[in-house]
């Protein structure tokens, strides 16, 4: 009898394990696909996958639904080990149902949410689906909702990934929107609000799934994905690697990781990496790979709003944020998008406790219509807000410009930076030379004799007297002017000292940063 019992769940599972059927598998593998239960066990550290409601079927009667339930039902659930560490996922099963999103799916996915919050671990969520299981009508809305809630209660408490394998469409685009962290794969996996076939009606615009929503168009236009791979293997390696420079939950530091990178390293190229004509460009990707552990620096949204650089990497084990102008495109300027990028990244770090390092050259806000009409104001407040707020250890390195606004916005002194550095060849003042000669002397200039050679003369002074590190440093703004070849061990010295660094905003119910 006993062995009958144990041989019925065994082949309940086996059921449940088979998802939708043999010649649905064999269509998801054909698009290049793998299946849910694949997905996960290339997230997971090997065997450690702990299944929850493997026996949940949907509930629906309607359109003969009654006569096709399978186990699980579209999604899988539960939880694993990344590194050895907890983390919870869900994984939709497109060969059931197309994977769409039922009241029981719902109801698995809000349980493992929920189990994430209360045991403070991530939560990585796999979406490869159909969206609203169109046979339980408001069920289903009611489903996203419920997810909805729990993705903005569990924001800033446990990490929350999104990885985009399949189509994401309509509403169900905004789960992963509420997310930290959205990955998508090259070529099969689609966001939009409406398909290529309702934006023909609606505008004429005709437009493939790929360029409306393909993982491309999301990391370089829209800035909606934060990370994209070639394949979903490597999709799942990036999001194991991204887990190894995050703390589990609010309440944690991120993980010491500790490297054969000495931290007494001095890098000597760093002192020629400023070109003496200001206006030369330099990448400062180089400049990162050059200070951080093992050269290793985890990029997040390469491809957008590239006139900033954001990412983590590590400095003598810490886990660090990275925010970086970027002189090789617009000068390095920031922009709308920039803004908008680094302040949410600052937000990120902020959460969880990932020191911030801000390496600074930047001529200004860029100026024009489209920035203006777009709303500058509005979002450029969002990144000086972001700083503001942020309660980290916050260290900054002005390598070359920091003019007017930006300098007070680039996690300047005044907004609580702990620690304020310069290199010999920044430049710190309430614009550059040119702009600054052109409007304090414009009536001089006006008279001269010979304007250029004057203006010449002018801006050579203003240069010296201005365009240096010394006159904030005299001021306290500036803490150190040190040798760029020393950066690497400065800052994890000063990390090291930052270590037990304790500070808060006045209490309040939350603040209203500038959306
Ligand atoms: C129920 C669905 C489904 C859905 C797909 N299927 N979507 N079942 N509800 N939403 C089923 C199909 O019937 C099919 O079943 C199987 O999944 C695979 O679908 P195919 O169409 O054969 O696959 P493919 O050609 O790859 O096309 C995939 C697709 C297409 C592009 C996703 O299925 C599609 O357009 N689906 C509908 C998408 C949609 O409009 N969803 C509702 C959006 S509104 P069989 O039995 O043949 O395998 C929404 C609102 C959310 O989501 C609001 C939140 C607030």
């Amino acid at each position: 009898m006993a062995t009958s019992k144990i041989e019925q769940l065994r082949q309940l599972r086996e059921q449940s394990q088979a998802g939708g059927g043999a010649e649905r598998i064999k269509r998801q593998r054909a698009q290049n696909k793998m299946t849910a239960r694949e997905r996960i066990e290339m997230l997971l550290d090997r065997g450690s996958f702990h299944e929850l409601d493997a026996f949940v079927v949907h509930r629906e009667t309607n359109f003969g639904m009654d006569k096709q339930t399978y186990l699980g039902d579209s999604v899988i659930t539960g939880w694993g080990t990344i590194d050895g560490r907890l983390v919870y996922v869900f994984s939709q099963d497109f060969t059931v149902f197309g994977g769409s999103l039922s009241g029981a799916h719902a109801e698995k996915v809000c349980k493992v949410m929920d189990m994430a919050m209360r045991n403070g671990a991530p939560i990585i969520g796999i979406n490869d689906s159909g969206g609203a299981r169109i046979q339980e009508g408001v069920v289903s809305l009611g489903g996203y909702a419920d997810i909805f809630l729990r993705n903005t209660l569990a924001s800033g408490v446990v990490p929350q990934i999104s990885a985009i394998m399949g189509p994401c469409a309509g509403g169900a685009v905004y789960s992963p929107a509420l997310t930290d962290f959205i990955f998508m794969v090259n070529e099969t996996s689609h966001m939009f609000i409406t398909g290529p076939d309702v934006v023909k009606t609606v505008t004429g615009e005709d437009v493939t799934f790929e360029e409306l929503g393909g993982a491309s168009a999301h990391a370089t236009k829209s800035g909606v994905a934060h990370m994209t791979a070639e394949s979903e293997a490597s999709c799942l390696y990036l999001i194991r690697e991204m887990i190894s420079y995050l703390p589990s939950n609010n309440m944690e530091d991120p993980p010491h990781r500790p490297s054969k990178d000495d931290p007494l390293r001095t890098e000597a190229a760093l002192d020629t990496i400023v070109p003496d004509n200001p206006n030369k460009p330099y990448d400062i990707k180089d400049v990162i790979h050059l200070i951080v552990d093992n050269q290793e620096f985890y990029e997040i949204q390469e491809h957008y709003a590239e006139n900033i650089v954001v990412g983590f990497a590590r400095l003598g084990g810490h886990s660090v944020g990275i925010v970086a102008n970027q002189p090789m495109v617009l000068a390095g300027v920031l922009d709308i998008n920039s803004s908008e990028k680094a302040g949410r990244f600052v937000r990120f770090c902020d959460c969880f406790n990932i020191p911030l390092i801000v390496f600074e050259d930047v001529p200004g806000f860029l100026p024009g219509l489209d920035q203006e009409h777009g709303g500058i104001i509005r979002n450029g407040a969002k990144l000086l807000y972001a700083f503001c707020e942020a309660t980290v250890p916050k260290i900054t390195v002005v390598t070359r410009k920091a003019y007017g606004g930006a300098y007070c916005v680039m996690n300047s002194k005044h907004i609580r930076a702990d620690l304020n550095l310069a290199w010999p060849t920044a430049e710190i003042a309430v614009m550059g030379p040119d702009g600054a000669v052109n409007i304090i002397f414009r009536r001089e200039l006006a008279t001269a004799e010979d304007p250029v050679a004057r203006k010449a003369e002018l801006v050579e002074h203003y240069r010296e007297q201005f365009a240096n590190p010394y006159t904030a440093a005299q001021r306290g703004y500036i803490d150190d002017v040190i040798e760029p070849s020393q950066t690497r061990p400065r800052l994890i010295n000063a990390l090291n000292m930052l270590q037990n660094k304790r500070d808060q905003n006045p209490p309040k119910k939350h603040g209203n940063i500038p959306l």
